[in-house]
């Protein structure tokens, strides 16, 4: 009897570890892949050639808006165009990839508008001449460069990021963070030496001056031009100058991650890790995507942004490669998963519209883009699912 009491016993726990592997191990990447070649096929049946490339889908429509080459989203698209050619290696990708970033060959020769030369020009001919190695890519890319290191201020320590909205100074903002790569790049790339004392003079400037005492970052610094001093912090996108912003601290995440894989100096690593800390324990949300402002004063009625999960799940992968600490890393790859199963599940558009993913906010307090798709959600997402097939 006792016996067969045990067998049974046996059988039932064998039988549970065996349906909680098959659920763990049920997401499938390349499935998730194949979703977003199928819904950028569609986005590019609609997108017209003229030089414009397709930025965001508001809430309750099912039409892109499409921008030009000067918007700072532009090099999303052909980012994801390249990454498509990536994972497929369909050369239908890399002919179009190659046509919408050529579209933006224009930012290497204009003055620089402002910090975003980066986002623009980086993921676009950036992952473009990492896949092909073109010559032609390579040289815009380090004309790019030098074109982003004209905004750079001796004084401050940092590039200023909106030359043109000056706010009462040298202004910074942390999504110049995510900027640094293409400078590091350059460097490394027969560019001049001095980007990478550029890129990482910003990056220790920023870690200063730019977080509170619990590692939430401001949105915005504004310097002294002259003295180079830090006037006062605040917020454009978030919710207040004192509120944690979803994107804004994703961008923090990413952004040290990167810039510790380009100058292994521990002192980064440290403050990845400090920054990513805060992010994840006032993540409250049981999908693990957040409220757009973690001090969003209606949560839990509050819309969330997918974009920055994305861009958090992609780091977290970066970030576990370089920690030792096993319970460390295991927490940073789990959570990672955890939130692209989530916008894998539930965040996926489908026939709403012909992006990757739903929910994301652009700038809630201006009105604009609220709970919709936007490009750079998409192109964070798909290359979260790139390092989620490598790390398999
Ligand atoms: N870099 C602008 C934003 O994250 O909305």
């Amino acid at each position: 009897m006792i016996t067969r009491f045990s067998t049974l016993i046996l059988a039932l726990f064998l039988l549970t570890i065996s349906a909680y592997s098959q659920k763990s191990n049920s997401f499938n990447v390349k499935k998730q892949l194949e979703y977003c070649a199928v819904q950028a096929s569609k986005t590019l049946k609609v997108t017209p050639d003229d030089g414009t490339s397709p930025r965001t889908v508001p809430n309750g429509s099912k039409e892109w808006k499409f921008v030009g080459y000067k918007d700072w989203t532009s090099g999303f698209w052909p980012g994801e165009l390249w990454y498509l050619y990536e994972a497929t290696g369909d050369k239908k990708w890399e002919k179009e990839a190659d046509k919408f970033s050529r579209f933006l060959t224009p930012l290497s020769v204009s003055k620089a508008g402002d910090h975003d030369l980066g986002f623009q020009v980086f993921n676009s001919f950036g992952n473009g001449y990492r896949l092909t190695k073109n010559k032609e890519y390579k040289d815009i890319i380090l004309k790019t460069a030098d074109t982003l290191a004209t905004l750079f201020n001796p004084k401050v320590g940092t590039i200023q990021s909106w030359p043109h909205n000056k706010m009462g100074g040298h202004n910074t903002i942390i999504d110049n963070m995510m900027n640094l790569e293409l400078l590091f790049w350059a460097s490394k790339n027969g560019g001049n030496k001095k980007l990478y004392d550029i890129a990482v003079k910003h990056a220790e400037t920023t870690m200063a001056n730019h977080f509170r005492p619990d590692y939430s970052a401001y949105h915005v610094i504004i310097y002294d031009y002259e003295t180079g001093k830090k006037i006062k912090g605040r917020t454009a996108q978030g919710y207040s100058d004192d509120s944690m912003w979803a994107r804004g601290q994703a961008w923090a995440i990413y952004g040290f991650t990167m810039v510790y894989r380009e100058t292994k100096d521990p002192k980064f690593l440290d403050f990845a890790h400090k920054v990513t800390r805060v992010y994840l324990d006032r993540l409250t949300t049981e999908d693990l995507i957040p409220y757009w402002d973690f001090n969003a004063a209606g949560i839990p009625n509050e819309p969330r942004d997918a974009s920055a999960a994305a861009i958090v799940s992609s780091a977290l992968i970066e970030l576990s490669s370089y920690t030792k600490d096993k319970n460390l890393k295991n927490e940073y790859l789990t959570k990672s998963k955890k939130m692209i199963v989530s916008l894998s599940d539930h965040y996926q558009s489908h026939d709403v519209n012909s992006a990757f993913l739903l929910h994301s906010t652009g700038h809630k307090p201006a009105g604009s883009e609220i709970d919709c798709s936007i490009n750079y959600a998409d192109y964070y997402y798909l290359e979260a699912l790139l390092r989620l097939q490598k790390l398999k």
